[in-house]
């Protein structure tokens, strides 16, 4: 089996009008230039991907371009869905990803394992990379049932026919997303541990997806997240907007 490349993603979230495409611009440009060891990712809000993904450039084969994802999508490929955006949409729009069952859309949104597990299915449908998000709340982690829960999460939120070339699973506890707060690595070497035997049990491929670590990921802590066992790379939020903050944790991964 091949190697995992690195991957670090960044999730823009409700972030970013068109004056952002500079600062991505600045990203891709630098990544052009030092040809970083991760394979590098950014999902602006819908609005922004085709623009994004103009802006940026480059062809699906240069190792170095940013590709462009996008933060949901709708698990049908058209219809009458107000609102909805499919992933056939954004392929189109240039994206080579889409982020699902991210835990403020589970909860702003009531999206279930099914629900998740239908968009995902959707991503591979279009020809993208799904990144599968799951992760414990704080009282589940108190309650001991991190792994519990995770383990349910996998198992229900993945379609059977996913592989190492289509998915990505990123582990991003909630109480750890935009808190500044951070599992220590002995707990994040735990989940990741946990999700790759369940992935190895039940996918032939399961030793090649790449396992994300997500949540308060900054430039003073990324090098410690990002050498723990099986963490294959990093989605991050908050520290994605600005190339200053971003570009420490994709060299934390070099
Ligand atoms: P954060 O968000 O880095 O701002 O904590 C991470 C995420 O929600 O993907």
């Amino acid at each position: 089996m091949a190697a995992r490349r690195p991957l670090i993603v960044g999730n823009w979230k409700m972030n970013g009008l068109k004056a952002s495409l500079a600062e991505a611009k600045a990203m891709a440009d630098r990544a052009a230039s030092e040809k970083p060891k991760a394979e590098l990712g950014l999902c602006p809000p819908a609005t922004l991907v085709a623009a994004m993904a103009k802006a940026l450039g480059g062809s699906p084969a240069d190792p170095h371009r940013i590709g462009v994802g996008g933060q949901d999508c709708h698990a049908r490929s058209s219809g009458a869905h107000t609102g909805d955006i499919s992933a056939e949409m954004l392929k189109d729009a240039g994206a080579t990803y889409v982020i699902v069952g991210h835990s403020e859309r589970r909860a702003d949104h009531g999206e279930t394992d099914a629900v998740v597990r239908a968009k995902a299915q959707a991503a591979h449908r279009a020809g993208l990379i799904a990144i599968i998000c799951v992760g414990e709340t704080l009282a589940q982690r108190d309650a001991g049932e991190t792994l519990k829960v995770i383990n349910g999460q996998l198992r229900a939120s993945l379609p059977d026919d996913a592989a190492a070339a289509n998915t990505v699973i990123a582990y991003e506890p909630v109480w750890a997303i935009g808190t500044g707060r951070t599992p220590t690595p002995a707990q994040v070497a735990e989940v990741h541990a946990a999700i790759r035997q369940d992935l190895m049990a039940r996918f032939d491929d399961g030793a090649g997806f790449r396992l994300l670590y997500g949540g308060s990921v900054k430039p003073d802590n990324a090098r410690q997240l990002m050498a723990v066992a099986d963490v294959d790379g990093a989605l991050v939020g908050g520290a994605s907007l600005k190339i200053n903050d971003f570009w420490p944790i994709v060299e934390a991964k070099n």
